[in-house]
């Protein structure tokens, strides 16, 4: 992918999987997602894509109170939700780390609680409501 960045404008839900889905073609062990955008932006319909994408047969969920999530696909899966910690060291008390630099592929939404322990390389992807139920996906590549 390079140094690089692009936008996808998404009108629905199912754009923003397919979205998704595109993008895991380009991630392998190691890589990480940083996904950023507010409340109910579709920061999990994308991660779901990237799952998809990966061959996760499970569906992905946000529950409530868990903090990382592991599924089974063609590289393991880490769906991580960081809108409850309390900063850096929760993450590192329940593994974040050898999540985050594992061989695993990391979607972290609220990325930015824990922006201190994103590797540089990360991808980041960035949603905004435009109008109408539209989204816009911006998704930032630094190295890979
Ligand atoms: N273009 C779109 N892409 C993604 N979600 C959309 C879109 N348009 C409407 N939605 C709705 O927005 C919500 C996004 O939810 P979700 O992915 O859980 O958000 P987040 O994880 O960012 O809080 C869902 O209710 C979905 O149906
Ligand atoms: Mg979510």
């Amino acid at each position: 992918m390079g140094n690089s960045r692009f936008n996808i404008v998404s009108s629905s839900p199912e754009e923003t999987i397919a979205a998704g889905e595109q993008l895991a073609r380009h991630l392998g062990p190691g890589s990480v997602v940083a996904l950023r955008g507010g409340l109910g932006v579709g920061k999990t319909y994308f991660a779901k894509g990237i799952a998809q994408g990966l061959g996760v047969q499970e569906e992905v969920t946000s529950p409530t109170y868990t903090i990382i999530s592991e599924y089974e696909g063609r590289l393991p899966f880490y769906h991580i939700d960081a809108y409850r910690l309390q900063g850096d060291s929760d993450f590192s008390n329940i593994g974040g780390e050898e999540v985050l630099y594992g061989t695993g592929v990391s979607v972290i939404e609220w990325s930015e609680r824990l922006s201190a322990m994103i590797p540089e390389d990360a991808i980041v992807v960035e949603i905004e409501l435009l109008e109408q139920g539209q989204r816009n996906i911006q998704i930032r590549s630094q190295k890979i």
